[in-house]
């Protein structure tokens, strides 16, 4: 079985798709989960897997090996056995949040040191780390250590970064031709296109990352706070680059609308911690539009959380019933709005797809799209 196989492209560049990992099969376009420090916020996995449909969970070097530490993670013989999660698993290597999270942090050709966000304790990552870290893990794919740029960045800092992202790759790349992984299962390294908003340092981080034939390719540094419409710019210019082959995937996106978006200009799989960030702060996703459960226009209504939803809480509990929750502050408002944005954003994949396989996805998206940002 390919590791990659296209089962429909549509007239222009959506495709549906098929990746089979040794922990089971997903269906693309597909959006993966976050389980930042080995759990999806406020969600258990039997909910993931069953009222969620989660096909793929994402997991964080950078936190992982703070916390539990990388000798709780291989005496428990990784991360799919000490979370029970047997389903497939990719994690980010560390760079992008030990800049984002870290107290401090002094970078060099070799690596980052960095200062813990959680006890000030002082610890260095570099790509051989990260890779080794990412072994000792043991997720499905695994990412290329890389340097995220920030938005707005000249182009000079822009191409110095994207090159050294580069010189990364190759060290990552040959530290997991000589070093093996530990449990078994295959794992797979994809590495990171960079480059900022620029055209063309874009084309040149596309085609150095081409070269290196991985199994599949990311997108990094969009969703930073560039306007959409640059993230969409930059985007398609980097699809029309990589492989029609390998799977490609955009890191840290997005609102329903970003993820349609995307898929529409040939973006395979995604990840953003938004359905449960924002599910925490009282804000639901629906075909219908964008709903702040903390308004009093939802005090009285007694109908279905969501009635075209596909979770038990959406038909189980009343929008009256979830406000009280979140006004009253219970901890299970969290857990409702979790597990309902979670499905809602499997179910916008999966129906991605069917309008893909069905080659009416760009007539569906035109519809859809102003549907899904109303605010309701
Ligand atoms: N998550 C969101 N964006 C990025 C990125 O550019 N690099 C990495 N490693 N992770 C990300």
């Amino acid at each position: 079985m390919k590791f990659f196989e296209i089962e429909k492209s549509s007239e222009s560049k959506a495709r549906a798709g098929v990746i089979t990992t040794d922990h089971g099969q997903i269906q693309t376009p597909i959006f993966m989960p976050v389980g930042t420090v080995a759990s999806v916020k406020t969600v258990h996995q039997r909910e993931l897997k069953e009222d969620i449909k989660a096909q793929i969970i994402l997991g964080n070097t950078y936190h992982l090996m703070l916390r539990p530490t990388m000798d709780i993670m291989e005496q428990a013989g990784g991360l799919h056995k000490f979370m029970n999660w047997d389903r497939p698993i990719l994690t980010d290597s560390g760079g992008y949040q030990v800049f984002s999270l870290a107290k401090s942090r002094k970078m060099t050709e070799e690596g980052v040191k960095f200062k813990s966000h959680i006890d000030g304790s002082f610890h260095f990552i570099s790509p051989e780390k990260s890779m080794e870290i990412q072994r000792q893990i043991g997720a499905d794919i695994f990412m290329a250590f890389d340097e995220c740029t920030p938005y707005p960045c000249e182009y000079a800092q822009a191409k110095t970064s994207m090159e050294l992202t580069h010189r990364w790759l190759k060290r990552c790349i040959e530290w997991t031709e000589e070093n093996k992984e530990l449990y078994g299962h295959k794992q797979r390294l994809f590495p990171i296109v960079q480059g900022s908003t620029y055209s063309d340092l874009r084309k040149i981080s596309a085609e150095v990352i081409s070269e290196f034939g991985a199994e599949g390719n990311a997108i990094g540094g969009l969703s930073v706070g560039e306007p959409e419409e640059e993230m969409y710019r930059i985007t398609n210019e980097v699809t029309d680059i990589l492989s029609k082959e390998k799977p490609r995937y955009l890191m840290g996106v997005g609102t329903p609308w970003n993820i349609i978006e995307s898929i529409g200009l040939g973006v395979d799989m995604m990840d953003c911690v938004m359905p449960t960030r924002n599910a925490r702060n009282a804000m639901l996703f629906t075909w219908q539009g964008v709903m702040n459960m903390k308004n009093e226009k939802w005090k009285a209504d007694f109908s279905p959380l969501d009635e075209f939803g596909t979770s038990f809480v959406d038909q189980e509990y009343s929008k009256a019933y979830v406000r009280h929750l979140f006004v009253a502050k219970e901890y299970l408002a969290k857990q409702i709005a979790s597990i309902h944005n979670l499905a809602f954003y499997l179910d916008l994949v999966k129906v991605a797809r069917e309008h893909i396989v069905a080659g009416d996805f760009y007539q569906w998206k035109e519809q859809i799209i102003p549907q899904l940002k109303q605010r309701l």
